[in-house]
This record gives structure tokens, sequence and C-alpha cells, in this order.
């Protein structure tokens, strides 16, 4: 990947911007939509979004802002928790188109499975929740469709009981949670995994070894972090409403983090991310 609008192909074809611009924990309002038109200003070209963030509409209006011509960019939103089923997905797509002031999504994806922990039959849920994207997806609505923090078992559960499997799935990806067996579970079926979080909200940030390795190539740490997500062919999302972190962000294209370092990034155990367990989850 050599540039910001570089491209890697998603299994039915479509080309997916190499690097995303997350919106999470940005509130609606001012802060999004100045954060949505600088990202894309500064060469952005894929926005990640959600209908849970509550910003929809400043990600829109950010979006318009910036003058860029909608075939040139690439948006994602994600359906909520609460909103599962074929008829609720549906309308849920129509609500999110709306906010954004869109009359298509290149990604749509289920935010969240309906997962052991708190749902008796989940298979059958996000089975049915399936079948919404689905018709999304052949009526031509949107251009590809996928889930988020789905695991093995969620993602085995839903391909056998659908047509087509997901194109995507978005997981939490930084320094220390790899998700080894989500990752070989994707490899193995031609499923892009997009990496949310890259900074680990944050936390990466205060690692000194990562800090030594970053500094042998004169990056930042938030720089190391996106360049390692992107040779380990992710699409990272890192989201900051900092004009200056927006840019920094993107300045992952003139430096190759070696062989050596790669792997001692992906040795590192765990310190700290969302403690987020798909299967656990009580929202
Ligand atoms: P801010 O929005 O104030 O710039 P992640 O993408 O892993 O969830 O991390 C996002 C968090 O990291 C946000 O709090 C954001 O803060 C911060 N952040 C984003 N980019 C950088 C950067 N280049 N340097 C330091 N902090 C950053």
């Amino acid at each position: 990947m050599k540039s910001l609008t570089d491209t890697r192909t998603l299994s039915n074809g479509e080309q997916i911007p190499c690097l995303g611009f997350g919106t999470w924990q940005t509130p609606n309002g001012k802060t999004t939509v100045n954060a949505v038109a600088q990202a894309i200003t500064a060469g952005y070209r894929h926005i990640d979004a959600a209908a849970i963030y509550g910003n929809e509409v400043s990600v829109g209006e950010g979006i318009a802002q910036s003058g860029i011509n909608r075939a040139d960019l690439f948006v994602t939103s994600k359906l909520w928790n609460s909103e599962r089923g074929q008829e609720r997905t549906i309308a849920a797509y129509e609500k999110t188109l709306s906010d954004l002031k869109l009359d298509y999504l290149d990604l749509y994806l289920v935010h969240w499975p309906a997962a052991i922990g708190t749902t008796k039959n989940w298979e059958e849920v996000n089975a049915d929740t399936w079948r919404g994207m689905e018709k999304l997806y052949h009526d031509g609505r949107v251009k590809a469709i996928g889930v988020s923090n789905f695991l093995p078992h969620h993602l085995t559960a839903l391909m056998d009981m659908s047509n087509i499997a997901p194109m995507v799935n978005q997981i939490e990806f930084h320094p220390g949670q790899m998700q080894h067996e989500t990752m070989a579970f994707c490899k193995q079926h031609d499923i892009l995994i997009e990496a949310w979080s890259p900074l680990g909200t944050g936390k990466m940030l205060r690692s000194e070894s990562l800090r030594t390795i970053a500094g042998k190539y004169n990056k930042s740490v938030a720089q190391l972090c996106i360049r390692w997500c992107l040779q380990n062919d992710t699409v990272p999302l890192p989201k900051s409403a900092t004009p200056s972190r927006i840019i920094e962000n993107a300045q992952v294209f003139d430096f190759e983090i070696s062989p050596d370092d790669m792997a001692q990034i992906n040795a590192m155990p765990y310190f700290g991310g969302s403690g987020l367990n798909p299967d656990e989850i009580r929202f």
C-alpha cells in the first residue's frame, strides 16, 4: 500500500480504500462535521460511521461540506443491536441513509453479533438480521455487506444459515490484541479484516516498547500502529478530532516496518484495549 487512496479488493470485487477515518466517540455537532471535512481534505477517501455513534447527521454534513464527489468516497455504517431482524435492518438502513443524506452506502455492517451470553437463539437472530442485509445487497442498495465483532463461531453459524458470506469483519485490532483465530478464519474465507481502535483507544501510545520501535523510523507510536495494521493486511480505522493528528495518522505510506519489528509487535502480549468480549456484551 503506497497511498491513502490505494485499495484492497473485497470478495465481491468491490474496491475499499486501505485506510479509513473512524468517527466513534466524536460528538454530533461541529466537532464531527469539521473532523470529517478535514479528513477528506487531507486525502482520506473512506469514512467509517455507525448509527449508535449518534453523529451520522454531522458525518453527512462533513461529507457535504468537503465537496467531494460521492463516487470518490467509500462510506460505511453499521446496524445497531436494537434493530436486529430482517425488517428492522432495512428500516435502520433507510434511517442511516437519511441521516447521512446519501442515497447508498458502500458497506453496511452488523455492528455486534447476538451472542451466546445474551441471546438463547443467537444463531437464528443473526441469520434473520443477515437476511435483511442480503436483501439490501440483492436490491443493489448497498455495494457490500459485512459484520463487526464476529468471532469464528458466530461466522460459522451465520455462513451455515445464509447464502452470501460477509465480505468484511470489523474487529478490535491493535498491538497486544491481534485476534489470531478470527484473523485466520477470515483469511481462509476471504473476509477482509478492518481494525477498529488501531491505537487501542489511545492506550498503545503509552507503550515504551512501541515508542522505541517507532523512534527507529522517526514516526509516532500512532503512525507505527496504523502502519502495523496495514502490513498485517487489515484496514485500520483511526479516529481523531484533532486536525494535526488527522494528518499525522495518514502519513504512514513513506516507511515500512521491518519483518523483525513486525514479529516483535505481533508477539506483544495483551496490554490494554476496550476489554469488550462479543459473547458477553450487555448492550
Ligand atoms: P483525539 O480525537 O483527541 O485526537 P483509536 O482510534 O484507537 O480508538 O484511538 C482514538 C484516540 O486516540 C482518541 O482519543 C484520539 O484523540 C487519540 N489519537 C488519535 N490519533 C492520535 C495521534 N496521532 N496521537 C495521539 N493521540 C491520537
